[in-house]
């Protein structure tokens, strides 16, 4: 493929991930932008596999690495479950950013780098610098999160004691190790690049283990964006335009996911990297009657069964449905939908309300309500229909709980305070769907439970539903 086909090549693909943002935007357009973004990524492999840059002996290893990338990117997607998707979004950002670093070392000792003089090698050096840190924040902020969202390390955060003091250590080590990396001699520098790439993990691993609960979303969304940087660097430092873009695609959309996530939380940007909020998750709530609670009860809890509950949905005129994590667990949405369709068959108004950080990524709860076909045009924004709860009949809540939490606006010493909430407890009659008391996964107690108009069916959300879908049906 000669230069220019692939430079035109490149520029399609540009067009199409701009559009796959686009299309990603918005749910009814949601797999338009996903097809442009395939198309797009497959235009951008087979121009750089099959460009100018690319000898024949290159090629045997690019396709042995393509076949080994994709059958395990294959196996992973064919088994991951939704509930890991978090996970395995967090351990894709960590292999961006050790790929970054593995490009950086390779750019080092590459002899062609040796060759290089004057202001083109100081720039090389700064690019290879620059990459292999962020890359190595990357890769092991993400290899932390990935742990913590997968709960093989506790949600609570860990703060070093003169933590602040710590990372403004490691900034001036860092900087001090770039100054010498940059006026060593040939390859002398590697000394200070190995000393910086031990530090920029350390700082990764620090900065995650320090931002705890509720404040996660923030972090899957900025590693998303740190991981675009450190492809971005890599394209600096391979001089791929492509890869640059792409990357500083990534890395600004990750930004703005991350400013959105901090307005839907009420939280600001700098504290939650700061860190240092929320407790241990899913310890158990203070509460009576559930199987987790251990501590004094906050109230006393009405519970309902599953006739009951199809009773009081029966008589309902309108009804919001907001589901939360315990949904995607229980894979209760197809079930979800079947209720819908019959009370919408019996004339009531079904609607669902979904919090921005609802489940354990950006849009969980859509995919999978989009997944059982529910339509879109029932699917409403917590901001579109917060005021619509005291005109409500029944909110039921189907496995959410921090999102729910009037705690969030009562309690101004509670962890989540602030937080903008789906205002449940203003419906005539809240159903919250759970298995037992034990808290959210900020690991506060929840008010509602104890409402005096509030109902707990406790159980497996599908289960539950199962037997409410049975009992409507009779
Ligand atoms: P949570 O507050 O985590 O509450 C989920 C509830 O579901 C739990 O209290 C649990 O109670 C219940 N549950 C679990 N399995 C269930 C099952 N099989 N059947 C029925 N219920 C089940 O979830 P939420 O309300 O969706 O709030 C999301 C939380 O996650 C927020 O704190 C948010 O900050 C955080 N977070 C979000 C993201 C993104 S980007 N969305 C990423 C990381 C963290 P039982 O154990 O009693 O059943």
């Amino acid at each position: 493929m000669s230069e220019s086909l692939a430079t035109v090549s490149y520029i399609g693909a540009t067009i199409l991930f701009i559009l796959c943002l686009g299309g990603l935007s918005n749910a009814e357009t949601s797999r338009r932008g996903n097809l442009y973004g395939m198309i797009g990524m497959t235009v951008a492999m087979l121009a750089t596999i099959f460009g100018p840059h690319v000898t024949s002996a290159g090629l045997s290893w690019i396709v042995v690495a393509v076949v080994v990338g994709a059958s395990v990117g294959l196996y992973l997607a064919r088994t991951v479950q939704m509930t890991q998707m978090p996970e395995l979004v967090a351990f894709m950002h960590s292999m961006v950013g050790l790929a970054a670093m593995l490009v950086g070392f390779a750019n080092y000792i590459d002899p062609a780098s040796g060759m290089m003089q004057g202001a083109e090698r100081t720039i090389h050096e700064t690019e290879i610098y620059i990459g292999i840190l962020i890359g190595a924040v990357t890769l092991s902020g993400s290899v932390i999160a990935f742990g913590k969202l997968s709960a093989r390390i506790g949600g609570k955060p860990v703060l070093l004691p003169g933590r602040h003091w710590l990372n403004l250590a490691a900034l001036l080590v860092v900087l001090y190790f770039g100054y010498v990396f940059l006026n060593a001699e040939s390859s002398q520098g590697m000394a200070a690049l190995l000393v910086m790439t031990v530090i920029a993990l350390l700082f990764g691993v620090h900065m995650v283990m320090a931002i705890g609960g509720a404040d996660m979303p923030v972090v899957v969304s900025m590693l998303n964006s740190y991981s675009g940087w450190a492809a971005a660097a890599t394209g600096f430092m391979l001089s791929n335009d492509l890869l640059i873009v792409t990357g500083a695609l990534v890395g600004s959309s990750g930004a703005i996911l991350s400013y959105i996530m901090c307005r839907a939380m009420n939280r600001n940007f700098i504290s939650v990297i700061a860190g240092g909020f929320g407790t241990g998750s899913g310890a158990p709530a203070a509460g009576a009657g559930g199987a987790g609670g251990t501590t004094q009860p906050a109230g006393e809890v009405v519970a309902v069964s599953a006739a009951e509950t199809a009773e009081l949905l029966r008589e309902a005129k309108n009804v919001i449905i907001v589901p939360g994590y315990g949904m995607a667990v229980a894979q209760a949405q197809h079930t979800v939908y079947e209720i819908t369709k019959l009370l919408r068959e019996k004339g009531v108004n079904v609607r669902f309300g979904i919090h921005p950080v609802a489940g354990r990524m950006p849009g969980h709860m859509n995919v999978l309500l989009a997944e059982a076909k529910v339509p879109y045009d029932i699917v409403f924004e917590m901001d579109e229909l917060n005021e619509d709860f005291a005109d409500t009949d029944i909110a039921m809540v189907i496995g959410a709980n921090d999102i729910v939490n009037p705690a969030a606006q009562e309690d101004p010493t509670s962890p989540i305070a602030g937080m903008p909430v789906l205002e449940v407890w203003k419906a005539r009659t809240s159903i919250v769907m759970k298995r037992s008391m034990a808290s959210g996964y900020a690991g506060v107690d929840n008010p509602l439970f104890y409402k005096d108009n509030n109902r707990m069916l406790f159980g497996d959300a599908k289960k539950m539903l199962d037997e409410v879908q049975t009992a409507l049906r009779a």
